[in-house]
């Protein structure tokens, strides 16, 4: 493996920030995922980026931002930085702007704001509008103020793959490709951010669900924001059906496994006439005792079964939190086909988890 990991020193900053200056990518922790950053004003480093990630250059990137006090947290600043064109914006958009910048800057937020006409195209895909967040992570931030450049920066991962919430997980994923990664230890969200879009015609707009969750943002702004439905999603840069991807069949159970009864399995058991009664099945639960349920699922498909829990207490932070880490550690096992319990919590960050995990089973499946 050619990349190595840096521990978090002012030296190893000093280094991976040099890197960056000269138009190389490094992979860089974040309190949601991990993100493979670059200058964002280099086109060099922007081609770099798409590269190294085997990412189609029609799905645009998220800008980072470095955290200098409240004044950064301005469109006035963002303009100063040639990010943004704030006159696009009708005035309550700008004060909207601003609210969300001020409670969710920095953290797990991203708003998608009209660009500024020198941001290169390759970071926006070419699009009018330019995607902004300010990471809360330390290790990120310490980067950005010693790279003194907006880093561009996806999630760590090869295209279409588990998004990475550990120094180990980019290794695997990027460790031919890159020279460096800092240790910042697992990510404490684990879901990436939420991305809302400001219009200039003034909508406000949820584009992903994410680490902050939708009500929060609602209640931040007195009212609720435009949820475009799953095919309008679809249309939406970047936002492709199947991602976060095992590279194993992957597929969502129809009710939690204590629930579960033979009929609701038909679809399973027709996969199942396919392999052998040793074949291995894991199973991913949302919450309770996975061992339990892993025994549960057994009697029932008669094949063995390796489990293991998001949250023994069905605790929505603490399962993002180990979502991605879980289908990275059952990709890796002895399974051969993977389940996972549906989560239908409408609230806090069961929205993201479900959207990760739908199009985590999405792999193959016409989009409709
Ligand atoms: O938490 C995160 O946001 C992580 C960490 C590393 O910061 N980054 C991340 O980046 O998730 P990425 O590249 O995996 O996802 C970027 C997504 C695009 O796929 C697209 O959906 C949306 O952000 N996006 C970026 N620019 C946009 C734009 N101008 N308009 C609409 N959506 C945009
Ligand atoms: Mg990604």
């Amino acid at each position: 493996m050619r990349a190595k990991i840096l521990a978090f020193t002012p030296e190893n900053i000093q280094k991976a920030a040099q890197a960056i200056q000269d138009g190389s990518v490094v992979g860089m922790p974040t309190e949601t995922v991990y993100g493979l950053a670059g200058d964002s004003r280099s086109t060099l480093a922007l081609t770099r980026i798409f590269e190294v990630k085997e990412r189609p250059r029609f799905d645009p990137l998220i800008i980072h931002l470095a955290d200098t006090g409240a004044a950064t947290k301005t469109l006035t600043e963002l303009e100063r930085l040639k990010l943004i064109d704030g006159t696009q914006l009708p005035n309550q958009l700008q004060q909207m702007a601003h609210k969300l910048m001020k409670q969710f800057w920095p953290g797990p937020l991203t708003l998608v704001l009209p660009k500024h006409p020198e941001v290169p195209e390759l970071a926006t895909s070419g699009l009018p509008t330019i995607a902004l967040r300010m990471p809360s992570h330390p290790v990120a931030q310490a980067l950005l103020q010693a790279s003194k450049c907006p880093l561009a920066a996806p999630s760590a991962n090869r295209f279409g793959r588990i998004s990475p919430t550990t120094s180990l997980a980019v290794a695997e994923e990027l460790g031919d490709r890159i020279d460096w990664i800092l240790e910042g230890g697992a990510s404490l969200i684990g879901v990436e951010s939420t991305v809302v879009a400001l219009k200039p015609t003034g909508e406000i707009l949820l584009l992903r669900h994410g680490g902050t969750p939708l009500e929060k943002i609602e209640a931040a702004l007195g009212f609720p924001l435009l949820v475009p439905t799953k095919s309008q999603t679809l249309l939406g840069p970047g936002m492709t059906e199947s991602h976060y991807s095992p590279s194993k069949p992957f597929r969502i159970l129809p009710k939690d496994v204590s629930q579960l009864h033979l009929s609701d399995l038909t679809e399973i058991y027709s996969v199942l006439d396919t392999v052998s009664p040793q074949t291995q099945m894991g199973l991913l639960t949302l919450s309770g005792d996975p061992q339990l349920k892993a025994n549960l699922l057994k009697k029932i498909l008669h094949r063995p079964v390796i489990a293991t829990s998001l949250s023994l207490t069905g605790d929505l932070s603490e399962a993002a939190q180990q979502l991605f880490a879980k289908m990275r550690w059952l990709d890796a096992s002895e399974a051969a086909i993977l389940y996972c319990e549906p989560c239908l919590t409408q609230k806090g960050l069961g929205y993201a988890i479900h959207d990760r995990l739908t199009r985590a089973s999405a792999r193959g499946e016409s989009i409709n």
